[in-house]
């Protein structure tokens, strides 16, 4: 949700190309506009409404003077997408310059009192009192470092903000409430960005300021003071994370690439086994688990419940992040409340983890490390993904699945289930080898205006997972059900040719699946069958199938089934012309409510 970036170079270098190049990597962040700003004799801005590869064709904006700057990529909140909304935004005088990423909740009083004061606005964006504040400010005599303080003292709401003024030249100022900022220290060149991908490719050594802390970035360095002016000793972090992570190595997008990686994602995962069973032993007077997510993680989430609620015998909800305050009545200091995120930046998540902490143990499944969940639950499991830059989340899925099996599998002293989690790479590796089917299947349903997605059991949250890939990336309408509660309505959804895709792995509920499947088929519906290879029935029933190794059981399918839908999703995109990699509307980290 935005994405800003900082950047400061010794030796003259020219800021600006670095300053795309970083801000390029932080386009799954939003990509309603772009801008950049550094600073010569004057703050020379290029922005434009459009994805950056438009935008740079026409403006060419690598092309500006200066060794330092600011950048940003937009996810529209307050103002349509247009030049004017764009950022870096800017005050009267045109000497200070911001990017910032978050929502400013009462700019619209502030904007008032300044308009009243003269400041002349040109956006319909929150961001622009901002500059207009530190303007005022710096004209009550405040360098620029107060101005900023005294600002955020000003607004209330969420932000990563960076600022460069002419006035106080070489310095970019930058800071944070929750919103997502990094510092990167590089050799003669720092950064400050609102993810690392931005700058993998330039430095892996990372701070993480905490909130209202001051980043200073100099041509000789990063200093990071609290308000009261105090210069803090922080920690530089390596991150584990390389540039060539974060590229399509030759995939045409990310996603493909991602979807690709899954079988890396379990087995990396897979080391965190000692991390969880030393949680799981300090965690043993727990008496029930709240799972706290959204989205993909909360399906990932459903399948929790099913795994141990089964094998371990623990009562477990899972509740939608946004929905997690209305039911904390209940919540003590026996319950262990987990947050699954793989940005571990969530707004929604990160208001549930406060409120959380008050009363019970937390424990974050996270992909990107150092981030807020993070930093502000008592345990952590850390998904081994890599980075994820698709908005649509798959490996971090997979990632999310392993971590939850093998904290299921130790809490139940489950053996069996470890030694078949341990197989599963091997099952994705040996599914990803042929899916020239489902390529083919998607040039035969492309057209299609609705789908229905249908499981039971282990299989629901898979049909969920399912019907969120294809809606999210080909904008095609589709919803997914537990395939007993058809009869209960959606079924009168059902008319001749719709597709209706049945999740049907083998297991003790197989026969019961089979009978929604004829239930549909009866009525029209064209089914796209995933189940085992040796399912003769399946097959024989369903217009398409694919079929996966008989050997993967009900218990452990969400790990492999997933995999067919999400490429069914990505290749009706592509035969749709849509870039898989950026759905409309959408961002890869949601840092609003
Ligand atoms: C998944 O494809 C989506 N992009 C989205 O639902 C996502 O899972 C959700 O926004 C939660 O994000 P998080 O895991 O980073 O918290």
């Amino acid at each position: 949700m935005c994405g800003i970036v900082g950047c400061i170079l010794k030796n003259n270098e020219k800021a600006a190309p670095v300053l795309l190049d970083c801000i390029k990597k932080l386009e799954y962040r939003g990509y309603d506009s772009v801008g950049i700003a550094t600073v010569s004799d004057k703050i020379n801005i290029k922005k434009d409404a459009g994805q950056i590869n438009k935008v740079n064709l026409e403006l060419d904006l690598a092309d500006m003077p200066g060794n330092y700057g600011i950048a940003h990529v937009r996810w529209a909140t307050h103002g349509d997408p247009n030049k004017a909304n764009s950022h870096p935004q800017v005050d009267n005088t045109g000497k200070i310059a911001v990017v910032h990423n978050g929502i400013i909740e009462n700019y619209e009083v502030i904007k008032k009192e300044l308009e009243s004061q003269g400041h002349v606005f040109k956006s319909d964006t929150d961001t622009e009192v901002i500059p207009h504040l530190i303007e005022k400010y710096m004209d009550q005599g405040m360098d620029l470092e107060h101005a900023l303080i005294e600002t955020i003292g000003t607004i209330h709401g969420a932000y990563a903000i960076a600022v460069i003024s002419l006035d106080e030249p070489n310095k970019i100022l930058a800071t944070r409430k929750d919103s997502p900022l990094i510092v990167g220290v590089g050799e003669d060149q720092y950064f400050v960005a609102s993810d690392s991908p931005a700058i993998l490719e330039y430095t892996r050594n990372i701070i993480y300021p905490e909130r209202d802390e001051i980043v200073i970035l100099e041509p000789e360095g990063v200093t990071i003071k609290d308000k009261q002016g105090n210069i803090l000793e922080k920690e530089i972090e390596v991150i584990e994370w390389t540039p060539k992570m974060a590229q399509k190595e030759g995939y045409d997008y990310f996603m493909i690439k991602e979807i690709n990686e899954q079988a890396t994602a379990v087995k990396n995962t897979l080391t965190e086994k000692e991390n969880i069973e030393k949680i799981v032993e300090d965690l043993d007077d727990i008496n029930r688990i709240c799972f706290v997510a959204c989205g993909t993680s909360y399906h990932a989430s459903l399948t929790g419940k099913y795994l141990i609620e089964s094998l371990a015998g623990i009562p477990v909800d899972v509740i939608l992040a946004s929905e997690f305050k209305y039911s904390t009545n209940t919540l003590n200091e026996k319950t262990l409340v987990i947050f699954i995120s793989q940005s571990g930046e969530t707004a929604d998540t990160l208001k549930a983890l406060d409120i959380a902490n008050k009363t019970s143990k937390t424990l974050g499944i996270v992909n990107v490390a150092g981030s807020s969940v993070t930093r502000r639950a008592n345990y952590v499991i850390h998904t081994q993904a890599g980075p994820e830059i698709g908005v649509a989340a798959t490996k971090t899925y997979l990632g999310q699945l392993t971590a939850i099996y093998m904290l299921a599998g130790l809490l139940a002293k489950n053996n069996t289930l470890m030694e078949e989690l341990d197989r599963v790479p091997e099952f994705i590796e040996e599914l990803l080898l042929d899916t020239n089917s489902i390529k083919e299947m998607a040039t035969r349903y492309k057209d299609n205006n609705d789908f229905y997605f249908i499981g039971r059991g282990y299989s629901y949250p898979i049909a969920l997972e399912g019907a969120l890939k294809l809606k999210e990336i080909t904008y095609i309408h589709a919803e997914g059900y537990a395939a007993g509660e058809l009869k209960h309505g959606p079924l009168a959804l059902i008319d001749i040719g719709v597709p209706v895709v049945v999740v049907l792995p083998p297991g003790e509920d197989h026969r019961k699946t089979m009978s929604n499947l004829e239930e549909v088929k009866s009525r029209g519906a064209r089914v796209i069958a995933i189940g085992a290879s040796d399912d003769a029935m399946l097959i024989s029933k369903s217009d398409d199938a694919f079929t996966i190794n008989p050997d993967v059981t009900d218990i452990i399918s969400p790990l492999v089934y997933i995999i067919p839908l999400q490429m069914l999703a990505y290749y009706i995109a592509i035969e749709r012309e849509l870039d898989p990699d950026k759905p409309k509307n959408l961002a890869k980290c949601v840092t609003v409510e």
